[in-house]
């Protein structure tokens, strides 16, 4: 069993480090908020005031924050992860959806303080996440992912390599733009069936039995037009901007095309136009609304 530091006890942190103590390693957590980590040591958690105290004598240090400003503070901050004084040869592993280009700083800076590196971003919400049962994209050396196995594993359904540091939040951030796409496309094609006098419940259904229906789809269009709203909030408009804005920066990165994805970004960018950025993500299709009324 492994000795953990865990940085991030927000909804995907606080259900991982569960599943960590449930499986009998042993998790020392931080988090910005102290008050917001304290119930885990009813669970079996230690929680530290900063990142350095988390990863004293740590084999492995996992983060999952926001975006890159949380991270980059946490491992490289003042009281940073990276000025502690954990296990020589510890794993470094950042399973929050940062930017490519701080994954690979993160790489440099963890190597140079004789730290071994994995990007790990994951996919699933925090239902998934609560039951274990994430998908793990794992970037890095293949002898790093088997070494740390037994850790992805215990958070994840399947651990997916897809080649040296870097690769892993790469596929996660085109995936992400591909789900931002989905989502955004339903709350257009739902308000489109709306102007036309289609029963919004008439069409999610259809949508969702017909080639349309991916899991995005069925989620979102039975959310959007039944007015379901997460309780709590699974995933912010706000989030959804963040990772579309990386995802472009990383297919751009690679002279690929992101037509899409920036059309994608700019429906959503209507949910900070109508100040709704931090309610759940299937709301878009109200801030959608809202913005074609004001014209
Ligand atoms: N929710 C999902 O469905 C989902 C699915 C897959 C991946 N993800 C990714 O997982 C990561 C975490 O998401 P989440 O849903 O757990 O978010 P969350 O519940 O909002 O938690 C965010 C975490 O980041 C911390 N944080 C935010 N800004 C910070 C800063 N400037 N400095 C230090 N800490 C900061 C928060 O600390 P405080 O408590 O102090 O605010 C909290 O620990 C994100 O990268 C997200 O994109 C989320």
């Amino acid at each position: 069993m492994a000795k953990i530091a865990f940085l991030g006890t927000g909804a995907m942190g606080s259900a991982m480090i569960r599943n960590y103590l449930k499986g009998g390693h042993k998790v020392t957590a931080y988090n910005r908020t102290i008050a917001k980590a304290k119930p885990l040591e009813d669970a079996g958690a230690k929680i530290a005031a900063t990142p350095i105290e988390a990863v004293e004598g740590a084999e492995v240090v996992i983060s999952c924050l926001t975006n890159d400003d949380a991270s980059r503070g946490s491992w490289n901050g003042e009281n940073g992860a990276l000025k502690g004084n954990f296990k020589p040869g510890a794993y470094a592993i950042e399973a929050s959806t940062a930017s490519l280009e701080w994954i690979r700083e993160l790489d440099g800076l963890a190597r140079a303080k004789g730290m071994n590196f994995l990007d790990c971003p994951v996919a699933g919400r925090p239902d998934l996440a609560n039951a274990g049962k994430l998908k793990v994209f794992a970037g890095g050396a293949k002898e790093d992912v088997d070494a740390m196995r037994p850790v992805l594993d215990a958070i994840s359904a399947a651990v997916i390599h897809f080649g040296p540091v870097g690769s892993g939040i790469t596929f996660k951030l085109i995936y992400n733009v591909m789900g931002a796409l989905q989502v955004a496309a339903t709350a257009e094609g739902l308000l489109a069936c709306e102007a036309a006098g289609i029963d919004l419940r008439v069409a999610a259904d259809a949508f969702s039995n017909g080639a349309t229906g991916s899991p995005h789809v069925k989620l979102h269009s039975k959310n959007m037009a039944e007015g379901i709203i997460d309780d709590p909030i699974m995933f912010t408009g706000k989030n959804r901007i963040k990772d579309t804005s990386y995802g472009i920066e990383v297919i751009n990165s690679f002279g690929a095309q992101s037509v899409l994805g920036r059309g994608t970004r700019q429906v959503w960018e209507q949910m900070v136009e109508q100040g709704m950025e931090l309610r759940n993500d299937s709301e878009l299709i109200d801030a959608l609304r809202a913005a074609h009324k004001a014209g």
